[in-house]
């Protein structure tokens, strides 16, 4: 018989197989031909990267006056409220002229796990919010599968807050001017460990040559919360795993270690020695 924790992650992988749209259990021999149905249409591909693979160069960090009031600004920021209306009032983008709305965050502030993303896509500059449309709905049940939401533990944000123009990925120096804003929304909302979803969160929070198909599966310390190192998971960004439902079972595994993490209480921000 299976043990407790057998028992619970079995369930959890079945609620993620049915989040994946599962519909079937897999029988000991193949159905005949004439009974498999049609595979259901692929999804509308949304906003969202390719993974970076192989030597991507990392985030360039050139002093910018545009880069230099956004770090100015991030710093003076004591609360996440603050910290909104600064970026809402930042003016060194051109991002900001196009988008409808500045997309900040979404979930509860202080929540154990928090995820950047890349950069809000057509739902979620019309809303406001980040991760709404398709490759959120996944997002919220990829996280629901091992018992994490937005209502009482998840925190979500992106490297962007405003969208680029047609979905396109954002530039090395739009991921660089903004991340002084991202790195204080971090030690604003004090995850005890974060997610990054993709190649963009990953290369920024990271800064790192790396591609996400390398990163991911793995814990990653991260120096944002002053005398705390922070632990960082990069995962495969849902918008991808729309496109590659193969992917899914890596992102599968890095939820597992996330899980793992939060159960033993093992992995999270740990005073620097
Ligand atoms: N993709 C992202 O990276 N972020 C969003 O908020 C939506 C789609």
């Amino acid at each position: 018989m299976a043990s407790h924790s057998e028992h619970h992650a079995l369930l959890a992988s079945l609620r993620w197989q049915i989040a994946m749209g599962a519909d079937e259990a897999i029988l000991e021999e193949a159905a005949p031909r004439a009974r498999r149905t049609a595979p259901p249409p692929a999804p509308a591909p949304e906003r969202g990267p390719e993974p970076v693979r192989g030597a991507a160069a990392p985030v360039a960090r050139k002093a910018t006056p545009h880069g230099e009031a956004a770090a100015a600004l991030a710093e003076k920021a004591s609360t996440l409220d603050e910290l909104r209306d600064a970026m809402a009032g930042f003016t060194g983008s051109p991002l900001r002229e196009t988008a409808t709305n500045l997309v900040f965050g979404d979930g509860i502030p202080g929540a154990p796990v928090m995820v950047i993303g890349e950069a809000p896509g057509a739902e979620e500059d019309r809303q406001g919010k980040p991760f709404v449309g398709a490759s959120g709905q996944l997002l919220d049940r990829m996280f629901a599968s091992i018992g994490l939401n937005r209502a009482e533990s998840l925190y979500i944000t992106n490297i962007l807050p405003f969208r680029p123009p047609g979905n396109r990925t954002p530039t090395d120096a739009e991921i660089s001017l903004f991340l002084p804003f991202v790195l204080r929304h971090v030690a604003l909302a004090r995850p005890r460990l974060l997610v990054l979803a993709g190649g963009v969160a990953a290369k920024g929070i990271l800064q790192s040559r790396e591609g996400i198909t390398r990163l991911r599966g793995r814990w990653h310390q991260v120096s944002i919360l002053g005398d705390k190192v922070l632990m960082a998971m990069p995962t495969l960004h849902p918008a991808y795993l729309l496109r590659n439902p193969i992917a899914k079972r890596d992102a599968w595994a890095d939820l597992l270690m996330l899980q793992r993490a939060m159960n033993d209480g093992g992995i999270g921000a740990k005073e620097k020695p």
